[in-house]
């Protein structure tokens, strides 16, 4: 009895080999970070417990007017990552899945803070994997992030309000210096 098509073949290039055999747990956690907080975190450290590497790749967002650069991004994100040394940090421009496919990864990480997320990220995956065998895995936002977004918590900065411990302290510095126009 053949296999059944539902099921991955042994044969699917989905199956990235080490030369010993065993497979390269590498996972890419792309977002734009603008700026990254403690949610963010949580997804990062529970990633690098289970993958053997893990690439967080901030987004070069050409139409999204961000508050930081990429560069600033990506030197945050290294910054907070410092603990992890399974994790490194790096940039991408385009399709993610070309990014994938450049760096030989065919795992994506991403956090699921609510069914609100869910439409958009399922949509998502869908269509990364219909363009390439990219598979998406979800973790589970920890609660006391699951109202948390880069979004609310420059909104809430820039109104005034205090944001510490949604964020990282080195990243509270320079979200306080940037929107005090820094
Ligand atoms: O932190 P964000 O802005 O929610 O992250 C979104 C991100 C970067 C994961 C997503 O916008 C993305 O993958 N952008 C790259 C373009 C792409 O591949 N889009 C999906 C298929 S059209």
């Amino acid at each position: 009895m053949g296999t059944p098509t539902c099921i991955l073949p042994a044969s699917s290039p989905l199956w990235p080999v080490m030369g010993n055999d065993r497979p390269v747990t590498t996972a890419v956690c792309p977002g734009s970070y603008d700026p990254v907080t403690n949610g963010h975190l949580d997804v990062f450290a529970r990633a690098a417990a289970t993958f053997e590497r893990v690439i967080v790749a901030v987004l070069v967002n050409q139409s999204k007017r961000s508050l930081f650069t990429v560069a600033e991004r990506a030197a945050m994100v290294a910054q907070v990552c410092r603990p992890y040394p399974n994790v490194e940090v790096d940039t991408f421009e385009g399709l993610l899945v070309d990014y994938c496919r450049t760096r030989g990864v065919r795992t994506i990480v991403k956090g699921l803070r609510a069914v609100t997320d869910f439409d958009y990220e399922l949509q998502m995956a869908q269509m990364n994997s219909r363009l390439a065998e990219v598979e998406t895995f979800f973790v589970a936002t920890s609660p006391q992030f699951s109202f948390l977004s880069s979004s609310i918590v420059k909104e809430a900065a820039t109104l005034g309000a205090d944001v510490s411990g949604l964020v990282p302290d080195s990243v509270l510095t320079h979200l306080r210096a940037r929107v005090r126009g820094g």
